[in-house]
């Protein structure tokens, strides 16, 4: 028997964008390539692919009575910290199994600083932070944060509202761009010690236990030691800036270091079927939890199909990974 996958996604081309909307709003959403990936990898692996794309279709799908085996989800959502959560707890409602992580974790790792309580709750290392949710609340007196500092948006992917100057050296500065960012994005605004030199990213599939693929080291302006560096967003388009080195040419040690928080992480955050970690090392090789993803892009551009070709598979092998994590338990 075939089984029907059904796939749920936010294409970028059935949300253009309006002049008035917030700059990026719907950066995260995924190309009509990346999908198209995605579909062909599912059918490579046997399967019947049934696109469905936004939450809203799914809902009217649901309604209409029509019936998958399973679905694939990576839909981004709309509308603040609980977007990513929308799919999940609409399949949960409904009684329908998939793919990825539920509506709690997608919540939670979303709003980054709820990932980092919970990161720093277990005594795991994230950079100093403080989360800002008028200008009355950045004094002097409440900052105890060591400069240089990076401001960043509370719930946002793909380098949203991130430029040169997210990086600061002093109070003036600081309080220049916690402004700018909370009036241009109108949302809270997460201050966090910026930790100088190097960043990785980590790949995982799989549950029970999870298999943490090979650290992928980001190297930004042909440098692996990318000092005070970050990914930015003018970077993102731009295929020169970052180049991703997978595997990492690091030593055995730090590789296991990294490799052993991205497992307690995947598991205290709940994560299921596949996610990503972001990660800064600083000049004494202490790893720093920056971020879960556990929506990571997907698409040929990503980290997935390097760490794949890294651990003997091809990129549809490791798409049909995730769903099969997923389809263990649900299979009669
Ligand atoms: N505390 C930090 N120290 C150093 N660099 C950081 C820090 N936080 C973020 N960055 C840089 O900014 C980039 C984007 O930040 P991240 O929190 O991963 O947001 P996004 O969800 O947009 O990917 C990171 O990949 C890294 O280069
Ligand atoms: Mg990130």
């Amino acid at each position: 028997m075939v089984l029907k996958v059904g796939f749920t996604y936010d294409s970028k081309n059935e949300y253009p964008e309006n002049t008035d909307d917030i700059p990026d709003k719907y950066a995260e959403f995924d190309s009509e390539e990346t999908i198209q990936h995605i579909e062909s990898a599912l059918k490579s692996g046997g399967y019947e692919v049934i696109r469905i794309g936004h939450a809203r279709n799914l809902l009217d799908r649901i309604r209409s009575g029509e019936k998958w085996d399973i679905i694939f989800n990576i839909c981004e959502g709309l509308g603040g910290r609980n977007r990513e959560s929308q799919v999940p707890a609409i399949l949960d409602l409904f009684n329908i199994p998939y793919s990825g992580s539920d509506a709690l974790t997608m919540g939670l790792t979303l709003d980054k600083v709820m990932a980092k309580k919970i990161i720093e709750y277990h005594k795991l290392s994230t950079p100093k932070f403080l989360c800002i949710n008028s200008m009355a609340e950045l004094t002097p007196e409440n900052l105890t944060l060591k400069f240089p500092l990076i401001i960043k948006l509370l719930h946002e992917g793909t380098s949203k509202g991130l430029s040169k100057e997210s990086l600061v050296q002093n109070f003036k500065q600081l309080k220049e761009r916690v402004d700018w960012t909370m009036e241009t994005f109108k949302q809270p605004v997460l201050i966090e010690e910026f930790i100088t030199g190097y960043e990785f990213t980590v790949a995982v599939v799989g549950n029970d236990p999870p298999e943490i693929l090979p650290p992928v080291q980001i190297s930004i302006y042909g440098k692996m030691d990318v000092g005070e560096d970050f990914y930015i967003r003018s970077m993102v388009e731009s295929s020169d800036a970052i180049k991703y080195i997978c595997p990492a040419k690091i030593d055995k040690k730090l590789e296991k270091k990294i490799c052993d928080f991205t497992s307690k992480a995947y598991k205290i955050l709940g994560c299921r079927d596949f996610g990503r970690f972001d990660f800064r090392v600083d000049y004494n090789n202490n790893p720093y939890f920056i971020e879960c993803n556990p929506l990571p892009n997907l698409g040929m551009l990503d980290v997935f199909p390097l760490v794949a070709k890294a651990t003997g598979r091809t990129y549809e092998q490791l798409i049909c990974l995730i769903l099969e994590s997923a389809l263990i338990g649900v299979r009669p």
